[in-house]
Formats: C-alpha cells, structure tokens, sequence
C-alpha cells in the first residue's frame, strides 16, 4: 500500500464540509480508512446553517473515489454515548483506529453585552466538551497501540480574539486539555497536539461578525490581519499539518500547539 499514512484508520468529526472534508480526502490520499461524524444539521445558536446528510455522502463519496473506505454516522459530538457507541461500531468494522481529528466547531459572533448564555452554552459544549467526547471516544481504541489525536483549535485559541469571546475561550480551552491529556497519554504512546488555522474559507460564516467589524469596531480589525500578505489560508494548507501529525513522521510531536496562521497570532 503507498501513502505517508498508508493503512492508518482515522476518525474525523465534523467532516461533512469545509476543513473537515478537505482533511478527509488530504488523508485518504495518503492511504487512511476513515470514520466521518457530522451532526448534517443545524442550531438555534448559531446564525449560519451547519451541513447536511448530502454533504455527508459527498465527503463519503469522494473518499471512495479514492479506494479507500468511508464509514459515516450522522452524531452529534455534545451526545456522548452516541459518539461512544458510533466510534465503536465503525472501530469494529475497520479493526481497529490510529488516530482521531476533533474537528467539529461552531463559531457565534457577538459584544460582550450581545452574548447570550445560550451562545456561551452551545459553543463550549460543541467545541471544548465536543473535542473532549471525540478524544474518549476514541482512547479506548489507541491505549493498547499507541495513537494520535488531533484537535482542531484555532488562532482564536492562542490570541485574545475579540467579537466571539465564547469561542475564543473554548479554542484556549482545547489547548489546555490537549496538553494535560498529552502529559497523561505520553506514557501508553498516544501523541494530543492542537493545529491552528488562520481565518479559511468555509460554511463557518456568521454574518454578524463582519458587520460589526466593519460598522462598530473597525479599530479591532488589525487584531485579524495575517502577516503573510493573504486575506486567507486555504483548507488544503491546514489539512497537510493535520496529516503530519497523523503519521509517523511526527512520532516524537506531542503537545505541539501547530500554527498554519500566516503569522496572525505574532502580530
Ligand atoms: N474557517 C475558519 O476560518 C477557521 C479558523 C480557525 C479554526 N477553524 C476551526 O476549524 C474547524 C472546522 O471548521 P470549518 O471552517 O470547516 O467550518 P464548517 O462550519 O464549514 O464545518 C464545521 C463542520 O462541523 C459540523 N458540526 C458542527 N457542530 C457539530 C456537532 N455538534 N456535532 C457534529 N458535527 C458538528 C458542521 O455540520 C460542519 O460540517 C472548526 O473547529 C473551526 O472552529 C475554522
């Protein structure tokens, strides 16, 4: 089998569209089996729609056109015991996992006296206790062989990223739980590092944050400038550090907070 991951059984979340499909097919080009879990639906919270189970089938689809195998489960990462239960089925059916992409995010845009509990409650729970549900639900699975996780943060996980306070703080909040669990798991072979993209063009759009970049706080749009001279990455930037920390080539990576940010977050 070629491929720098040839053989690896990788589970992503939220892989229906955007990053999460681009790390899908970035890695199943290199040879990995795939386990691909999207909610395909939309929240009250969250102003953009989410996927749908047709851009489920599409990732699906364009994996196999690849040769590799695709298993998908329409799951919602915030339900614990349906991720369990789904990961361990799908497990079974590959025999056995390598890794995992905690990928599933939801972003709300808001000023401080805008944000809602609601807002506060769906953001960490999709993006922080979400990331969390996705590494235990695989762990049983890598303890035995060793592993690696992959959790998706973001710039917003390093920077004081303003106008979404309840996201930036649940970006913070997956590198401090990478890094304990990274300490935890060092010992039984599994790696947890954190990538972190730059702004990348996806469904994640809520409308509300250009606006009020634009109409009330022009003075914070610096904070989002990238020092590269690009307006943004692209997914296919961000899914190539992914597979770096899939394979082997990053055996010796754990804890790593992996900027792909053109310079955003040194500025
Ligand atoms: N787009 C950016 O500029 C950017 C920048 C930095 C980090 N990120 C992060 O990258 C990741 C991917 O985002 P994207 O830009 O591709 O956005 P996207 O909205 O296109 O994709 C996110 C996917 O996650 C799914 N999802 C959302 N909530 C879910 C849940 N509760 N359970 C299961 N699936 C769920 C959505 O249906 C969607 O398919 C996110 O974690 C995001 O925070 C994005």
């Amino acid at each position: 089998m070629n491929g720098r991951i040839a053989g690896k059984r990788v589970l992503i979340t939220g892989a229906a569209r955007g990053m999460g499909r681009s790390h899908a097919v970035r890695l199943a080009e290199e040879g990995a089996d795939l386990i691909l879990v999207d909610i395909c639906a939309s929240l009250p919270d969250v102003e953009y729609p989410l996927s749908t189970p047709e851009d489920l089938a599409e990732t699906a689809r364009l994996i196999t056109g690849l040769g590799r195998r695709a298993i998908t489960h329409i799951v919602d990462v915030r339900d614990a015991e349906a991720l369990t239960a789904a990961v361990d089925s799908a497990v079974a059916e590959l025999g056995g996992l390598d890794a995992s992409v905690a990928n599933a995010g939801v972003l709300t845009a808001g000023t401080w006296d805008t944000t809602t509990s609601e807002q506060w409650r769906t953001v960490v729970d999709v993006n922080l206790i979400g990331t969390w549900n996705t590494c235990a639900a695989a762990l049983p699975h890598l303890v035995e062989r060793g592993g690696s996780l992959v959790n998706i943060s973001s710039a917003a996980g390093i920077k004081g990223s303003p106008l979404h306070t309840p996201y930036t703080a649940s970006k913070h909040g997956v590198v401090g739980m990478s890094k304990a669990l990274a300490n935890e798991l060092a010992a039984v072979g599994v790696r947890v590092n954190t990538v972190h993209p730059t702004g990348v063009e996806t469904g994640m759009q809520p409308a509300s944050l250009h606006s009020l970049l634009v109409d009330k706080r022009p003075d914070l749009a610096p904070i989002f400038q990238n020092a590269l001279p690009i307006v943004m990455a692209e997914a296919a930037d961000i899914s190539n550090a992914v597979l770096f920390l899939v394979s082997d080539e990053s055996r010796y990576v754990t804890g790593l907070e992996f900027k792909v940010d053109a310079g955003v977050t040194i500025r």
